[in-house]
Formats: structure tokens, sequence, C-alpha cells
């Protein structure tokens, strides 16, 4: 019930702070996919030149499917990672053959494509798609284990997995009071990796006076931020 009354001061502060970025203007599943992918080892900046680059190359998943894997390799030349890219282009070619060229819109369909895991299954569901699934990475994480003081260490699967169905269950819950309001999966999980990436940020003082969610967060009230997320000492 507390974390209820998170969900519409998200969706209401997303609209005026977002960021303006390429993916954001017509989130298609291809669309979708293709930058999140970039983006999970690779910075928003660098990405970006890529992301037009790429997808002015091959702008549909038929493109990526049909694309010679040397044309391919020079297109992720500079962000790393190759085998993303390997990945990429079989998923595409399961796409085609066994979707008939549509990205399926379930996490659980989209989580047996090579190269998808639990996070870019659910930002592509939810982004694209409009359906609940939380899309968690280190950025919600940090958020999260503010917000209530979990102690939980963020290396350890089971604190994610933990985030994932509170989320999901967050918003399931939120689309049954407010079913009018149809596509707001994407925008929370959107706003809360923007405010991962530009407000409660890793490294010195996260901008609490900024964040939407301060009113709400235990570790902001003690003002004991910087003790979370907790990672396993090496
Ligand atoms: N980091 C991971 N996914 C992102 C997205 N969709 N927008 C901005 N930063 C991100």
């Amino acid at each position: 019930a507390y974390l209820q009354r998170i969900v519409p001061a998200l969706l209401e502060w997303y609209p005026g702070h977002r960021r303006d970025l390429p993916w954001r203007v017509h989130p298609l599943p291809y669309y979708v996919w293709i930058s999140e992918v970039m983006l999970q080892q690779t910075r928003v900046e660098t990405v970006i030149p890529y992301y037009r680059r790429f997808l002015k190359e091959l702008p549909s998943v038929g493109d990526l499917a049909c694309c010679p894997p040397e044309k391919l390799m020079k297109l992720w030349e500079g962000i790393g990672y190759y085998s993303r890219a390997r990945n990429l282009q079989k998923a595409a070619k399961v796409v085609m053959e066994v979707y008939g060229g549509c990205m399926p819109d379930t996490k659980e369909e989209l989580l047996k494509l090579p190269g998808i895991g639990s996070y870019t299954a659910s930002a592509i569901s939810s982004i694209a798609y409009g359906r609940c699934e939380a899309a968690v990475d280190g950025n919600v994480l940090r958020v999260s284990t503010r917000l209530l003081e979990d102690s939980g260490c963020i290396d350890e699967p089971k604190v994610k997995k933990r985030w994932e169905k509170i989320w999901t269950a967050v918003m399931r819950q939120y689309q049954e009071s407010c079913p009018e309001k149809g596509s707001f999966p994407g925008t929370f999980n959107q706003a809360m990796m923007e405010i991962g990436a530009t407000v409660c940020v890793p490294g010195g003082a996260p901008a609490c006076s900024r964040c939407p969610l301060s009113a709400f967060c235990l570790a902001h009230l003690h003002e004991g931020e910087l003790l979370y997320p907790v990672r396993k000492t090496k």
C-alpha cells in the first residue's frame, strides 16, 4: 500500500523530466530491443550515434536477420562485447522464422530469444507493448534499496528477483485500480531508470531535492542515502 503511492508520483514526474533520447521517439519493439541491448554495457552518450547508424542501416528485424556478419561487426565496432551483436542477429532470425517478423510481446516468449535476459525482456514487454513487467537493472536497484533501506547485497540474484517481483506486483495492482491508464508500464519503468540515471546517482551525493520519491524514501529520511546499495566486499 505504501509502495502503491509511488506510482502516481513517478507518472506525474516523468513527462517533465525525461531526456529526449532517440529510442523514446517511437517505442517500437525492435527499437526498444536494440537500444536496451546497446545500453547494457555502454553509456547513453556513447550509444546514441551507434544507435542511429544501426537503425539507418538495419531499419527492421528482417534487415538485421539478413545482414552480412562483416557489416554487422562494422556497425558494432566501438561499443564492444561483440557477442551482443551476434546474439541480436541470432534472435532476429528466430523472430523472422518463428514469429513471422513480429517481436513477441510477453516476457516469457522474449526470454527464449538469445541475448534477451530478464531486464531486456521486461523493458520490451512494458515499453513497447504496455505490459506490467518491472525492468530492474543496477540503476533501479539503487533507487529501490535506498527507498526501503534494503540491506540485501545487490550482487546476489535473489535481491534483484525480489525487487522484480515487488515492482511487478505494484504495477499490476495499479493497473487494476486505474484500468484507464493503458500505457503506464513503460512510463513507470523509464521513470525509474531516469531517476537512477539523473537523480539517485551512484558515488557522491544523490540529488534528493529534485527527487519525486524523496517523501517516500527511508534512506533519505534517515540521511543514509550513501549506505545503499550494499555490495559484497571483495
Ligand atoms: N539505461 C538502460 N536503459 C535505458 C533507457 N531506456 N533509457 C536511458 N537509459 C537507459
